[in-house]
């Protein structure tokens, strides 16, 4: 299942991560992938607020994995230096994605097949200055459900 959303705003695009946040329960796993400067950082800040984190969220730099506590935990994984594939294994991002917490994925493509089947997927394309197409998709049927309601719920 499928779906876009056209933002045309920073703060449309948190509260698309918001709605998504709001939905999300232990054990999720989001890849968002986008160019630099997409949003991706963006979308990561509303589904923390979704999920009711109330720790400011950094795009983890030199630890590759922050963890934010709250009524579910987040772990929040950046990508973006990794090089090549061996250097993965070193990050821990197995350890977030195949924990009970939420796990975010930033530059998810970087893990290629690695990455979990079951996961939702998020494509950021840069359509404009402030304009931004997100994708929403999910190949598990269990998450089809969470694709339609952030989608079509637009309160
Ligand atoms: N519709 C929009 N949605 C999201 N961000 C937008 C939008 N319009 C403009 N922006 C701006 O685009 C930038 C997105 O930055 P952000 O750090 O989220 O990108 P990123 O994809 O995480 O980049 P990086 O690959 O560097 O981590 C911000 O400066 C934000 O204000
Ligand atoms: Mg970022």
């Amino acid at each position: 299942m499928e779906g876009v959303f056209e933002s045309e705003s920073e703060e449309q695009t948190l509260a698309f991560g918001r709605r998504l946040g709001s939905l999300l329960v232990r054990g999720d796993v989001v890849g968002i992938r986008g160019e630099l400067g997409a949003g991706k950082s963006v979308v990561v800040r509303g589904i923390c607020e979704g999920l009711g984190i109330r720790q400011r969220t950094r795009s983890p730099s030199f630890t590759f994995v922050n963890r934010y506590g709250g009524p579910v935990d987040v772990y929040h994984v950046d990508l973006y230096r990794v090089a090549e594939t061996a250097d993965l294994a070193t990050l821990g991002w197995e350890d977030a994605v195949y924990s009970d917490a939420v796990t975010l994925i930033e530059w998810a493509e970087k893990l290629g097949a690695l990455m979990p089947q079951a996961s939702i997927r998020i494509d950021i394309d840069v359509t404009g200055e402030e304009s931004r197409r997100i994708r929403l998709s999910s190949p598990g049927k269990n998450h089809e459900d969470i694709v339609r309601k952030v989608l079509c719920d637009r309160g």
